[in-house]
């Protein structure tokens, strides 16, 4: 079943989970729909996981672009959402209705996802009006790293879960279909869960929201170096591709790949002018 903003919207009224994965190309997009997930972000993360970036702050719009196509080539049923880039939306609203324009019309996805609560509503608007679905999020918005100082927990505290409720509020009723909760504390998630008619969708924000989404290469133990507590890994990926890597290298410099299964022996040379090819050169 193809996913719409409309049936993300009926699997929260019928307390359906919507599954969510970070996504950036075609054969990744293709597993990932074939396994049934509702909705890719192609997440400017893609800055951290594609490209070795400490923060998502240098990916581009360009950039966004090309990832984003390929992801929407292997999407068959998946919703596909793409993330503005930092410093794509925030300067005016022309500059974020027509980027965000940009990324629908030049990838083919579904939506765009911007950083922000009540600050960016007037986005929000702007945006939806231009008949583009807007995807929010708030709580730890990666693109203000600089200004929380870190990749903190958000919403801790009466004030600071006040603050995170009324962005809540504040983005739906800018007309935002559903809400990215990043690093929230799992009651607090669940408060803005029960208070909102849109979808929520956590990361790191505990059991209660509509939804989950993970960054897929965390999810599938891609990287040690660096494993958030919110990540669960659901396979050692990483481990395997090294391992068939060194394996490979093993077997090319032994002479033992490839083997004759591995030619094309049936369609092989002729002796004979082999021979000849042999003297005359
Ligand atoms: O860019 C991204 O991957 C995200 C998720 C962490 C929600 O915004």
């Amino acid at each position: 079943m193809k996913n719409t903003v409309a049936t993300l919207l009926a699997m929260k009224q019928q307390g359906e989970k919507i599954a969510m994965l970070t996504c950036y190309d075609y054969s990744t997009a293709r597993l990932v729909d074939a396994a049934g997930i509702n909705a890719i972000l192609v997440g400017d993360s893609l800055g951290m996981t594609m490209q070795g970036y400490t923060t998502t702050l240098p990916v581009t719009m360009e950039e966004m672009i090309i990832y984003g196509r390929s992801v929407v080539r292997g999407a068959q049923d998946a919703f596909v959402v793409m993330d503005m880039p930092f410093m794509s939306y925030q300067a005016s609203l022309p500059q974020a209705v027509e980027n965000a324009g940009r990324l629908i019309k030049e990838t083919g996805a579904g939506a765009v996802k911007l950083e922000g609560g009540a600050v960016v509503t007037p986005q929000i608007r702007a945006i939806v009006a231009a008949g583009i679905p807007v995807c929010a999020h708030i709580g730890m918005t990666p693109q203000s790293v600089n200004a929380f100082g870190g990749f903190k927990v958000q919403g801790k505290g009466e004030d600071q879960a006040r603050a995170v409720l009324e962005d809540a509020l504040a983005v739906e009723d800018a007309g935002a279909f559903m809400v990215v909760l990043e690093c929230v504390p799992p009651k607090l998630s669940a408060l803005i869960s029960k208070k909102l008619a849109i979808p929520t969708v956590g990361i790191g924000a505990g059991a209660g929201c509509d939804g989950q989404v993970l960054v897929c290469q965390d999810m599938l133990g891609m990287d040690d170096d660096f494993v958030p507590k919110f990540v669960k890994r659901y396979a050692a990926l990483g481990d395997a591709m090294t391992r068939a890597f060194a394996t490979y290298a093993a077997e090319v410099k032994a002479g033992e790949f490839p083997e004759d299964a591995h030619a094309y022996t049936k369609s092989d040379c002729d002796d004979n002018y082999l021979t000849q090819l042999d003297d005359d050169y």
